[in-house]
């Protein structure tokens, strides 16, 4: 359980480490998780999922060999594909950090562990954090404001929890498949898990 004087401490640790344009990044993914929160009422959970958006990219600035450091320390393993997209490195330092540090309890460690990759069954607060991540109000790629407005547009006419999560499922494909597609023009390696997911997700649109 996380209380308001962890948060505060969360948001100067955000602000003593990461750059300036970075803080306005995390400090919008922690709004925009206030809101999906809201919609997804999920207020008994509100503090530590916001804890998960403020802490999501806590060790993105660090270098390379500052996270296999952190990894060292942690005890991590990382597999060949990990290693392969040393840009999703600081997903994997920071939930452990968010864990050993902050005590942010397991469901919400791992929401910030697969923020970037996504995974197979991907939980409500994986997605959550996920989709506040890409479609923040300062993010201006193409693909971001295409999400943000068919997130906000198709969440209006759902009303059950289960009509919303469908809303959510279909809106992190989409993102995931965006994501891809990037990778693919860019010639990048894609993370399996991200195939996963998006195949995931896929597959229970499909059969809803
Ligand atoms: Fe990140
Ligand atoms: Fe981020």
């Amino acid at each position: 359980m996380t209380d308001a004087k962890t948060l505060a401490r969360a948001r100067h640790l955000v602000e003593d480490s990461l750059s300036e344009k970075r803080c306005s990044h995390v400090f919008a993914v922690t709004e925009e998780m206030r809101l999906l929160a809201r919609v997804f009422e999920l207020s008994d959970v509100e503090n530590d999922l916001l804890l998960a958006a403020l802490l999501h990219d806590i060790t993105k600035e660090k270098t390379l060999e500052a996270q296999l450091q952190l990894c060292a320390e942690y005890g991590i393993i990382l597999s060949a594909e990990d290693r392969a997209v040393p840009k999703g490195l600081h997903a994997i330092t920071g939930a452990a950090f968010a864990a050993r540090e902050f005590s942010l309890d397991a469901p919400f460690a791992d929401a910030l562990r697969w923020h970037t990759t996504g995974r197979a069954n991907m939980t409500l607060y994986d997605k959550l954090l996920f989709l506040a991540d890409y479609i923040e109000k300062t993010r201006t790629w193409g693909p971001c404001r295409v999400l943000r407005r068919l997130f906000w547009k198709q969440i209006k006419s759902a009303k059950t929890r289960e009509e919303k999560e469908d809303v959510l499922n279909h809106v992190v494909r989409v993102g995931l498949d965006s994501t891809l597609q990037d990778l693919l023009e860019e010639e990048r390696f894609i993370h399996p898990d991200t195939v996963a997911a998006r195949n995931d997700l896929l597959y229970r649109e499909a059969n809803r």
